[in-house]
């Protein structure tokens, strides 16, 4: 790796207030969080019991979707933005699993993720961890550690999950995804995980939690979902619930929308391809 963290707490970090990767870390029963975390993973639970069930569906489509880049569209170098701590099968698990080759860079804003990601990686060479703000989109694609470690004359896969629910309107979402998109070369793929607000009770409980605790998480109609992917084309299934949602078996025999269970439609996943 090119950097040793020695600094603990890492340059940044304040245990006095929640942080969103901590919190998700806390949802989903880790141990790398704090006292301020777990209070607002009860809040979580308070709004929506199902809360880490809902993380963990999350983190299936995570591995579901890099299964079909890496093996389904043959992409080799996966960007993970807002990528998280260390968890399950974090991506580079999932692509390495069938492309050995495979290379991932991980980005998140959040200082601890650096750390705990840089730990994990120390003996991975095709592995790394950058901090950068998808809310400056050139930092990432122009930021020198990830333009030496990925190829941007070849397909990437970017993906933006669990995440873009907390860029507000106001930073207009679509345009930041379209700015990380345009550097990248046709055959790349967009994938993302996105909180659909189609009236259900259980979809505004997830996001009045997520604001409540940590400041932004909003549900958003399906339509404005789709908008993140403009000017792609979406790979079969489309954007779906995640638990529809099969890119690898796009004939596959799923539910109707109406036999999923509420906290079950609080999540939609898709891939697109860049032509
Ligand atoms: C709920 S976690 C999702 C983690 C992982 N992607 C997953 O779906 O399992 C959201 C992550 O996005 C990060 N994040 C939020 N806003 C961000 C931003 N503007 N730029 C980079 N990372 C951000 C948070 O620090 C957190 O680690």
């Amino acid at each position: 790796m090119a950097e040793e963290i020695t600094e603990w707490p890492p340059p940044g970090l304040d245990t006095t207030v929640p942080s969103t990767a901590r919190v998700y870390d806390a949802i989903l029963g880790g141990r790398d969080n704090f006292k301020v975390d777990r209070e607002a993973a009860e809040v979580f639970s308070r709004h929506i019991p199902q809360a880490r069930e809902c993380a963990e569906d999350n983190r299936t489509a995570l591995v579901r979707g890099v299964e079909y880049l890496v093996r389904g569209a043959g992409v080799g170098q996966l960007l993970d933005v807002g990528c998280g701590l260390p968890t399950g099968k974090n991506t580079h698990e999932a692509a390495q699993d069938i492309d050995p080759g495979a290379r991932v860079v991980y980005v998140d804003k959040d200082p601890m993720v650096l750390t705990h990601g840089r730990a994990l990686l120390a003996d991975n060479d095709t592995t790394t961890v950058v901090t950068a703000d998808l809310l400056d989109p050139e930092g990432i694609t122009d930021h020198p550690e990830i333009r030496s470690f990925l190829d941007f004359d070849r397909p990437i896969g970017l993906m933006i999950i669990g995440m873009i629910m907390q860029i507000p309107d106001g930073r207009r979402p679509d345009d930041l995804i379209a700015r990380l998109m345009e550097p990248l070369p046709s055959g790349s793929h967009l994938f993302i995980t996105a909180w659909p607000d189609t009236g259900e009770p259980a979809q505004h409980a997830l996001s009045k939690a997520c604001v409540e605790t940590l400041g932004s998480g909003w549900c958003r109609p399906v339509d404005q979902i789709e908008r993140h992917f403009n000017g792609m084309e979406l790979v079969p299934p489309g954007l779906d619930y995640i638990a529809r949602w099969f890119p690898e078996e796009p004939d596959r025999p799923v539910p109707e929308v109406e036999e999923l269970p509420p906290h079950q439609r609080t999540q939609m996943a898709a891939i697109a391809r860049k032509a």
